[in-house]
């Protein structure tokens, strides 16, 4: 989601409630398997999104992403899926592009069920990839399980961010600053805003019950993006590829919990 600070109140769920995720968090972690075979040279967007469409809808959940309102004058979210590849950091329109080998695809999925989202995104090779690239990958989702490992009752958001910025930067590659991390629940984007790197504001105290969508967006250039014309496709400002990560976790009282795993 887009950053910029807002103070909203953070809802604590009930375990059942955390169960309720689990489920829409197994559906997601199954489509993303889907994708996991799916995705080699020559098949489109557009293919993925449908594939995983109708994996979700055919476990009687309903895709998050789809319809979602985007600024004014994008349209309304037209994918189950975001699509981006290669440069592409987040929003990427599925479509009629086709895969090529060597390129990399962002596939980022929200699956809606008995009222509770779930948010899980990876980043898959097309093919055979050049050794930066997947370092990129390995990277990317190391920097969120570094940032997870501080995702304990009584830290604060903060100590998440701090952790997947230096990983990230130790390793020669940038943190983008203008989409982060969001609380998740009954809605897909709720309070608290989760950078991948440091700001002046240390973020409210974890606490158990939160649930949080957690996801590095990782460049192997500088951190600058842009938005296209679309009003949804962010890419990298200098060209540079780009990777991201992202589970959904409960905080609990020891180790959190990942809901977006099988
Ligand atoms: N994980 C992305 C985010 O939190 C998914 C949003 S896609 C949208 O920004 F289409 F729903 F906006
Ligand atoms: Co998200």
């Amino acid at each position: 989601m887009v950053f910029g600070w807002v103070l909203k109140m953070i809802s604590i769920k009930s375990k059942a409630e955390i169960e309720l995720m689990k489920k829409s968090g197994e559906i997601l972690a199954q489509a993303l398997e889907k994708m996991k075979e799916s995705v080699k040279p020559g098949v489109t967007t557009g293919e993925l999104d449908r594939i995983v469409e109708d994996f979700i809808r055919s476990n009687g959940a309903i895709p998050s992403f789809k319809g979602y309102k985007g600024l004014p004058g994008a349209v309304d979210y037209p994918g189950s899926i975001c699509a981006s590849v290669n440069d592409e950091v987040v929003h990427g329109i599925p479509g009629l592009r086709e895969l090529k080998d060597g390129d990399i695809i962002s596939v980022d999925i929200g699956v809606y069920l008995n009222g509770y989202h779930a948010d899980a995104a990876r980043t898959f090779p097309v093919g055979n990839i050049s050794e930066e690239a997947q370092k990129l990958i390995d990277v990317t989702r190391q920097s969120f399980y570094e940032g997870i490992k501080h995702a304990v009752d009584g830290n604060r958001i903060i100590d998440i961010s701090i952790a997947i910025q230096d990983y990230v930067e130790n390793n020669g590659f940038s943190v983008v600053r203008e989409y982060v991390g969001h609380g998740i629940g009954k809605e897909m984007h709720e309070a608290p805003q989760i950078p991948n790197y440091r700001t002046r504001e240390r973020g409210p105290r974890l606490q158990p019950g939160m649930t949080l969508a957690v996801e590095p967006m990782v460049n192997t250039g500088k951190y600058f993006v842009k938005l296209l014309e679309n009003k949804w496709t962010v890419v990298t400002a200098d060209g540079s590829l780009s990777a991201h990560y992202e589970n959904t976790i409960a905080i609990t009282d020891a180790e959190p919990i990942i809901l977006t795993k099988i």
